[in-house]
């Protein structure tokens, strides 16, 4: 495609404008398709000079590290990796506020990245994956209302002193897909929901834990699969399972048990900034609730999302 060969001209034409010929530029990849796109474009426009670096947060899905890793170095995307989950679990214990939640991740994430550029006197540039609609819903924009701090828009650049490359702020999520389809991303990875940067810390209501985690990942994994499996995956915007603290009394064999509730949500959007709930079928819906409650034991009840964003919002955190 011709137009996608002239965004990719430009945006590399552009980048090599800014950075001079010895500066380094970071990238946080995280596996999704806007941090993959935005390492490609600075790869294609500095090569060596590119610094790409995979954090693990304690916070990611389901065999998620091993997949995000794998599918970077196969497009040529070998990244310093952390593992650092320990360190954020540690310092979320007791939190059980959504800003106070992303505000610790996000000042970890600059933590360990400040580590990087100290040791990198020659890392001048950060290039964050930021698209259009984030954009506008962090109020970077005049005019606009700031609705959750997005860490990957927030203050890191600020905290570690570097100039701020936004190769992608100008596109939509569907363009940045097909300008990662068009610079041979494969077609999972180009289609991949999006997945907040603050991990699973925002699909859990209340304190994180290794027991909430544990539901939530699960859960999750489950209502991906089943959604694969009817084919409805690729059709929605986004699709996961969240926990809480709530609990419901259940049967479980002839015991009572009081046990968790898992809320599942799928959403259909354009671009997020506003959302529809999707009307799955209810054999559909059926299944995800026997999966969960069967697979995860100390789950007794499932219940559906079913409002829109506004006035609610895609994730609950
Ligand atoms: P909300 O929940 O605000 O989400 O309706 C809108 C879209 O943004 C994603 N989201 C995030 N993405 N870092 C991200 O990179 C974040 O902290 C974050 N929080 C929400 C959300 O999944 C949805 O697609």
């Amino acid at each position: 495609e011709w137009r996608m060969e002239n965004i990719v001209d430009n945006i590399v034409e552009n980048i090599r404008r800014k950075v001079k010929p010895y500066e380094k530029v970071l990238v946080a990849v995280s596996g999704g398709v806007d941090s993959t796109v935005t390492a490609l474009l600075v790869k294609k426009a500095v090569g060596k000079r590119l610094v790409p670096v995979f954090v693990n947060h304690g916070l990611m899905r389901e065999g998620e590290v091993e997949e995000v890793l794998e599918n970077l170095r196969s497009l040529g995307i070998n990244p310093i990796y952390i593992d650092a989950s320990n360190r954020f679990l540690e310092r979320l214990k007791g939190i059980r506020d959504c800003e106070e939640k992303r505000r610790i991740i996000g000042e970890e994430f600059a933590r360990i990245f400040s580590d990087i550029v100290r040791r990198d006197k020659d890392i001048k540039w950060l290039a964050q994956g930021t698209t259009y609609p984030d954009v506008i819903e962090s109020g970077s924009t005049p005019g606009s209302d700031r609705i959750k701090s997005h860490h990957n828009v927030a203050g890191l650049p600020d905290w570690l002193g570097l100039k701020v490359l936004e190769p992608l702020r100008e596109l939509y999520k569907d363009e940045v897909r097909r300008l990662a389809l068009h610079l041979g991303v494969p077609k999972d990875v180009a289609y991949r929901h999006p997945f907040p940067g603050p991990g699973l810390a925002v699909r859990i209501i209340g304190e994180v834990n290794e027991e909430k985690l544990r539901i939530v990942r699960r859960a999750s994994r489950i209502v991906e699969d089943v959604l694969k499996k009817h084919n409805l995956y690729d059709r929605v915007w986004q699709a996961f399972a969240v926990v809480g603290d709530d609990k419901w009394v259940g049967v479980k064999g002839d015991k009572r048990q009081h046990g968790y509730i898992v809320i599942v949500r799928v959403v259909e959007s354009v671009d997020g900034m506003t959302a529809d709930w999707v009307r799955i079928p209810y054999e559909v819906l059926d299944e995800i609730s026997k999966r969960i409650t069967s697979e995860i034991s100390e789950v007794v009840m499932v219940t559906y999302a079913i409002t829109t964003k506004p006035p609610s919002t895609i994730e609950p955190c």
